[in-house]
């Protein structure tokens, strides 16, 4: 880690603050994130990031970068900001009217926030997936080739259906659907709507993946097919997940990163964060004393 760049990130008076409810019940006083929240090769840099829920703050000055090709999952017990902190990456909570972001978020260097930056041109860049399947009422084909259309990504038909093709290839869902791709989305499995939605995103051509509990709605053996699938897509994509499953986590990502109460406490390789956290607060989490 850069200590010149990290000195400049870390508010000076976060030492200073201090969160009565869990210093009572923990006995622990709050740090500056541990371990190494930059990254030499980011593809999203955000800075000193507070985000707002009117008076309410539920993030509170997170600097973290969040590196090409890599799966960085983020955990943390409910309601410490994990979701929060994730639709920062693609303003996701413009929708949300009483939230306010403060601080920089850098996609390759350009600030996401600028008043030149499109959302929904944002959105293609960086898109989501939810924790609950959400297809639209429409054919299977129609939900892959929605975001290409809107965008023009295609030129004509033939193109559109190698793309509609190639999404659900990707997304390991082709195999599953090639006979019925008129068929409503809404008809699949849960598993496969999940694919089905992962598909659409990736039909966009996106660079970041933004993941919010994929898989907390499917059964293991539908589970299994989205993790297996997230190690394919490193491949082409940056995967930020969102994940309440430790085991999870482990198996899917490269670093990860610990939130408390709005706070990042600790971020690094996955492996260590598991076998060997630095801070206390991830200790507790991660052998079931909270969460
Ligand atoms: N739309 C909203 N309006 C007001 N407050 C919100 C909103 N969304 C989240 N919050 C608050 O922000 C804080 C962080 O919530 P967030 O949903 O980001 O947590 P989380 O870590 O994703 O939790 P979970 O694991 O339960 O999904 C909470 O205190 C929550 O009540
Ligand atoms: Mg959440």
């Amino acid at each position: 880690m850069n200590e010149a760049v990290m000195n400049e990130l870390v508010d000076p008076t976060m030492n200073a603050r201090s969160n009565p409810e869990t210093e009572d019940s923990l006995n622990i006083e709050y740090t500056d994130t541990v371990g190494q929240p930059l990254c030499e090769k980011a593809k999203i840099r955000t800075q000193n990031v507070n985000v707002f829920y009117a008076d309410n703050q539920a993030i509170h000055n997170v600097s973290l970068d969040i590196g090409a090709h890599e799966v960085i999952a983020l955990i943390g017990p409910s309601g410490c900001g994990k979701s929060t902190y994730l639709r920062t990456l693609n303003r996701m909570n413009d929708t949300i009217d009483i939230c306010r972001v403060e601080g920089k978020i850098l996609l390759d260097d350009e600030n996401i926030y600028s008043k030149k930056q499109d959302p929904v041109l944002l959105r293609a860049r960086v898109g989501m997936v939810f924790q609950k399947p959400n297809p639209f009422p429409k054919s299977i084909y129609d939900n892959v080739a929605y975001g290409p259309r809107i965008h023009g990504l295609t030129r004509n038909k033939s193109e559109l259906d190698d793309l509609v093709e190639d999404s659900l290839i990707k997304a390991g869902l082709f195999a599953e659907v090639k006979d019925r791709l008129h068929a409503p989305g809404t008809g699949l499995s849960g598993g496969q709507q999940q694919r089905l939605c992962i598909a659409r995103t990736i039909a966009v051509q996106p660079e970041v993946i933004l993941m919010d509990e994929p898989a907390s709605a499917l059964d293991p053996i539908a589970t299994a097919k989205i993790e297996e699938l997230m190690n394919e897509l490193k491949e082409n994509f940056t995967i930020v997940i969102v994940t309440h499953s430790m085991q999870q986590a482990a198996r899917v990502s490269q670093r990860t990163a610990y939130f408390h109460m709005g706070r990042l406490i600790e971020v690094g390789e996955t492996d260590q964060i598991f076998t060997n956290p630095a801070h206390e607060l991830t200790e507790k989490y991660i052998t079931g004393r909270f969460g």
